[in-house]
């Protein structure tokens, strides 16, 4: 037997991701341990949480020495730790870092989605005040200036409505790296989420429609309404390239632009991502399980969807469980976070066995979810 009874999974990154990759452990017998510079991280209610920065070697060494797998739960992640602990080769470590390279580059994500033939928005690098003009000369305006790395939650980003926008958006995002992107007017944002085994089996999930604010994720429909067989192999199409591209392990995520029919990618994450929070109850195996499974070499589970489902994330604050626990198939998730403005706190997923009984439980839900003061 090459794997020991009780695997342990270390985890660089303690937040609601890993709390999540955690709780599905559990029943496996799967023990976690995390490495997060914050104390009271939301996954130190599940296991050894090690307090340290994402690339203290002190701080993770130990903790990879005593796991069976390594794994990470965030795209921020430095590259560095997780190649570091791929040159030791035992224990593996999944996401490859190729992967994680990849994502945390918009210019190297992107050319990397072009190279396997799957389309974007169009794209050019920017450096400088002229290649800003330049690229807005070519991709014509709205066009969407974005740090090439560290943005999330649509920060480090701005909008350009007009080409005499270009210095308003310097001034707020020059003397890094930066890509200009062309507006792209999609219809919806969806996502995919798949997961590859250590044996290269391959599993999807159901297209997700996404709608965000603010930069945020708010709302996740599953499987995406209207979701034609044809999109669903599109999109399984778009996740399988990548997967065997960078000989993926793990659960990886794909943010697609629905225009008109045809799907552009704009970005991926090497995790577990929020858009399959809906996994937990909605479907036959969890992303947070699959993963897990994936990266132990174990087998893979059925994606197949129970019903239809809705996630509604809790930002900045959270409903009292006994309004959301009354509402049929509604299942709270609180990430154990204190409240600020603008955090993910928690979500609430509702699962139905049909579309119509889904809205009205979803709107039970909006209506008790307070607002975000
Ligand atoms: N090229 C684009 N055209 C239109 N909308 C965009 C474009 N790029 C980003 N957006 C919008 O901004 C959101 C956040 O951008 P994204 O590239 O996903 O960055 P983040 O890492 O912050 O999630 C997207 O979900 C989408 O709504
Ligand atoms: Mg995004």
């Amino acid at each position: 037997m090459d794997t020991p009874v009780s695997p342990t999974v270390a985890c660089i990154g303690g937040g609601q991701l890993g709390r999540m990759l955690g709780l599905a452990g559990l029943p496996l017998g799967i023990r976690m341990e995390f490495v997060d510079p914050v104390d009271g991280a939301p996954a130190g209610a599940i296991g050894p949480l090690h307090l340290g920065e994402l690339d203290e070697r002190g701080v993770i060494g130990p903790c990879v020495e005593r796991a069976t797998v390594v794994t990470y739960e965030w795209e921020g992640v430095p590259a560095e730790i997780v190649s570091w602990i791929e040159e030791m080769r035992t224990p593996p470590v999944f996401p490859p870092a190729a992967a994680l390279r990849a994502s945390q580059d918009r210019l190297h994500e992107k050319t990397l989605f072009r190279q396997l033939g799957v389309g974007t928005p169009d794209f050019l690098p920017v450096d400088s005040p002229a290649d800003l003009d330049d690229a807005i000369a070519k991709l014509g305006t709205p066009a969407v200036l974005k740090t090439r790395r560290g943005g999330y939650d649509g920060k480090g980003q701005f909008v350009l409505r007009v080409a005499a926008d270009a210095s308003t958006a310097w001034a707020a995002l020059g003397g890094v790296p930066l890509i200009l992107e062309a507006f792209v007017p999609f219809d919806r944002e969806l996502s995919i989420l798949a997961v590859r085994g250590r044996d290269g089996a391959t599993e999807c999930w159901p297209v997700i429609e996404n709608h965000h604010a603010e930069g945020m994720l708010r709302v996740s429909n599953a499987p995406a309404p209207g979701l034609t067989p044809e999109r669903q192999r599109a999109a399984e199409a778009i996740a399988n390239r990548m997967l065997d591209e960078l000989l993926y392990v793990g659960v990886l995520a794909i943010e697609l632009f629905d225009v008109g029919g045809r799907l552009l990618a704009n970005e991926m994450a090497p995790r577990v991502h929020n858009s399959g929070h809906w996994t937990i109850e909605g479907s036959v195996t969890s992303q947070f399980e699959n993963h897990l499974r994936a990266v132990l070499g174990w087998p893979l589970g059925s994606t197949e969807s129970r019903g239809v489902s809705t996630m509604l994330n809790c930002i900045g604050v959270l409903p009292a469980p006994a309004d959301v626990l009354t509402i049929p198939g509604a299942h709270l998730h609180d990430y154990g976070k204190s409240a600020r403005h603008a955090r993910k706190l928690g979500h609430v997923t509702v699962v139905a066995d049909d579309a119509a009984t889904l809205r009205e439980r979803v709107e039970r839900v909006l209506a008790i979810l307070p607002a975000d003061g």
